[in-house]
């Protein structure tokens, strides 16, 4: 049992390994949040918050003489509207009179074992019945408005999920403005927050800043998650580093318009709400209809940044990613977007997937371009069927050849748009977000299809199916490449435009439900313009994600960095492509190239018939590194050894099988620098009485004066042992390495366990 009531003091207790969450309902039925943190044993959690009467916050209308309680005070598991908690609020609601205001009080509780599940939004599961699931409903009197608060307890993982649901369970119209997934009250102290920023192409930069005293906001208005924000951040100790201090992770399940805020309140607890974006957004609640609010995803430990990114790995892996893919090996892809953009023939399509094949390259993907009338990014999107001068006799007869080498055929499709040079434009024209009277502004020449209406979910149903059934097809790259403006549903009446941001998302999540139910073998890779809705809503679907358009090795580095806060490395799209980058015109090491791409799902993204006889070997000794440490990259622990600029000269990282059997470091220079500093890495997660070899030493990337410095110092270590405590107390030294961004690898075997009693394994 990891939740606890206690009826005697009306105290909920979610414990899970390490963590407790407690809640309780006041003397007068308000529900507050009394911790989550490092798990604790007996104590009364209420006299944290001791009455006070505090000028300016107002008291409970029966507190009205001791002045001694305010809802602006006290620390709430959800807020009401209005009614006297001036931090920042979960909810606006107004009655059909105009009055704006809701005051939610306790109304009975359930605990049921397994997870609970929202309709028609993604949410974690439990198959193996890990979760169990505390469901409290709470009744605003006035309005008749109900709460319903679900927290599913992973206990075994250290995840609490949480998500709200709202029923007008009154007689009367109700107008949500705002209708938050959660808030949370951290308890005291000084926290930074860790937010993860961009834009196209320079995707989730992680930033961490001392919390200031003003409410901080991270969010989406682009109908996505958006490369700009993450709906993902993290509240840690001021001295949190990546081994050590409390960290709390807040991630948000949605792949639309979002907003987290903190708040630095004036007690000093911090606040944070989050959910769907209320810019723009306003929903009517017919008396008995009900809203769900997407689900929220949260860790905490003691343990330091590292170990909350493994919590939330491990999680997402497990109990959010779905269906047969999720711990597979995924196949070594060839994608050909970068090598022939646009302007392919199905020839020269074969030729790739021939070179490919020949190196070990497990599937071809077929990118933008097969179908309608696509020569660039102007027309098309809309008219899914194939388009013969570019592949004469349709999909089938280049599958047939992809097929014939061995390779399985993968295809991109971009459903969620229409361009207006298109015939289901000229069909359809009130299937696009348009405003009444206005030219749409245009993405990448494009505009979005109204996913409110359900007869143009229908019809992507309709010709998604025809391609997945009517071909053999194993993957499916899903791109969304334009943020959504001129939001308005010609299907839905006034008073409900409010709803049209949100009810897209809903019939994105119908289509991908629906698709990935039907076909499940299909691998699905996510992607929008990029990594522009890497999130954990969209990771029920797809198990990965195309990181970036940007292919670049050096700026992976911190993409992939970013990234890894809250998303694991099996998640993380991520190609080898050609040099100098489409992207950045930097030139990197081929090896370089791969190393960094093996901090993902692995691939190539370039004209292999270009590669000289000595690169082709070393594209095929890439794949067979690749295929051997597969099982570590995707399923490993990850830390975070150095990051990306963090010490002005290298990045490294490091996979760790879960039983600590075997690991992988990998580190890239980013800035070679003269009479430089040696590499000191200090090691994570092996086994401090173990005794490991480094059995593999990859080098590459080093100039003339490699084979005196680099070159020779790593392999050096070929064949090496150590002792686990030694690899995390004194470390490895690299000599400094030489030339443009060269890399090393290192593999290490557990070899032997020392003798008992001796902490410190085998002298070497
Ligand atoms: C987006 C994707 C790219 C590629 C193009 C095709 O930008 O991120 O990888 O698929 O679309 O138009």
């Amino acid at each position: 049992m990891s939740i606890h009531f206690d009826p005697a003091q009306r105290c909920f207790r979610l414990q899970t390994r390490t963590t407790t969450y407690a809640m309780q309902v006041d003397s007068r039925g308000h529900l507050l949040h009394l911790y989550y943190g490092c798990r604790i044993g007996v104590g009364d959690l209420a006299a944290l918050y001791p009455p006070a009467d505090v000028s300016f916050s107002p008291n409970y209308y029966d507190e009205r003489r001791t002045r001694r309680a305010s809802p602006d005070i006290l620390p709430q598991e959800y807020t009401g509207c209005n009614v006297g908690d001036f931090r920042l609020s979960c909810l606006s609601v107004t009655d059909a009179a105009g009055a704006r205001g809701a005051d939610f009080t306790y109304v009975c509780h359930e605990v049921r074992p397994g997870k609970y599940a929202l309709e028609g939004l993604p949410a974690a599961h439990d198959e193996d019945g890990a979760a169990e699931t505390l469901a409290v409903r709470l009744r605003d009197a006035v309005t008749g408005l109900e709460l319903e608060l679900l927290y599913a307890v992973y206990a075994d993982a250290d995840i609490i999920t949480r998500a709200a649901r709202l029923v007008n369970a009154g007689p009367g119209v109700l107008r949500l403005g705002k209708a938050a997934s959660a808030c949370l009250d951290l308890p005291y102290g000084r926290w930074d927050l860790v937010h993860f920023h961009g834009r196209h192409a320079m995707e989730r930069q992680a930033q961490r800043l001392p919390l200031p005293d003003a409410v901080t906001t991270v969010s989406s208005m682009r109908g996505a998650s958006s490369h700009h924000h993450n709906p993902f951040v993290i509240l840690c100790g001021h001295d949190a580093t990546e081994e050590t201090g409390d960290c709390c992770g807040v991630m948000l399940a949605y792949s639309g318009s979002f907003r987290t805020d903190i708040e630095q309140t004036q007690t000093g607890l911090v606040r944070v709400v989050t959910g769907i974006q209320d810019e723009g957004f306003c929903w009517l609640l017919e008396p008995g209809q009900a809203f769900t609010a997407p689900e929220v995803i949260l860790a905490y430990t003691g343990a330091g940044l590292g170990a909350l990114s493994r919590l939330y790995h491990r999680f997402l892996r497990r109990y959010v990613c779905r269906g047969p893919w999720r711990g597979a090996r995924r196949p070594v892809l060839i994608n050909n977007w970068e090598a022939t953009y646009f302007d392919f023939t199905a020839d020269k399509i074969a030729a790739i997937a021939e070179k490919a094949a020949a190196l070990g390259v497990e599937l071809m993907v077929l990118d933008d371009g097969w179908f309608g009338k696509r020569d660039d990014d102007n027309s098309g999107l809309g008219d899914w069927q194939v388009n013969t001068a570019k592949l004469p006799g349709g999909l089938d007869p280049l599958i047939d050849r992809v097929h014939a080498l061995g390779m399985r055929f993968g295809i991109w499709v971009e459903p969620e748009m229409v361009s207006e040079d298109s015939d289901l434009y000229r069909a359809h024209p009130d299937w696009a977000l348009t405003l009444p009277g206005r030219r749409p502004a245009t993405g990448r020449g494009q505009l979005a299809l109204d996913l409110a209406r359900p007869e143009v979910v229908d019809y992507i149903l309709g010709w998604m199916t025809d391609l997945l059934q009517n071909h053999d097809i194993a993957y499916v790259k899903w791109d969304m490449n334009r943020n959504l403006s001129d939001v308005y549903s010609r299907a839905l009446p006034p008073e409900r435009q409010g709803e049209a941001a949100h009810r897209c998302m809903l019939g994105v999540y119908r289509l991908l439900e629906t698709l990935t139910q039907r076909f499940p073998q299909v691998l699905f890779e996510g992607c929008a313009g990029g990594g522009g809705r890497f999130d954990a809503g969209m990771l029920c679907y797809f198990p990965q994600i195309w990181c970036s358009d940007d292919t670049d090795a050096v700026e992976r580095l911190t993409i992939q960095h970013g990234t890894s806060f809250g998303y694991p490395v099996s998640a993380m799209g991520a190609h080898v492509s050609a040099c100098p980058n489409h992207q950045t015109g930097r030139t990197t090491p081929l090896g370089t190239r791969a190393v960094v791409a093996m901090c993902g799902t692995f691939g190539y993204e370039l004209d292999l018939g270009r590669l000289t006889p000595e690169e082709c070997d070393a594209v095929r000794g890439q794949i067979e590194r690749f295929r051997r440490w597969a099982d570590l990259i995707a399923g490993g622990d990850f830390a975070r050894l150095a990051a990306p600029g963090e010490n002005g000269s290298f990045a490294a990282w490091q996979m760790t099988a879960p039983d600590a059997g075997a690991a992988l470091v990998s580190v890239v220079v980013t800035h070679p620098q003269a009479n430089a500093r040696p590499l000191h890495l200090r090691l994570r997660d092996v086994a401090p009485d173990a005794l490991y070899q480094i059995d593999e030493v990859f080098v590459c990337g080093c100039g003339q004066a490699a084979d005196a410095q680099c070159v020779t110092g790593p392999r050096a270590l070929q064949g090496q042992a150590f002792s686990g405590s030694f690899l995390r107390y004194a470390g490895l030294t690299l000599p400094a390495l030489y030339g443009d961004y060269p890399a090393v690898q290192l593999h290490l075997t557990r070899v032997d366990a020392p003798e008992e009693g001796d902490g410190n394994g085998p002298a070497i």
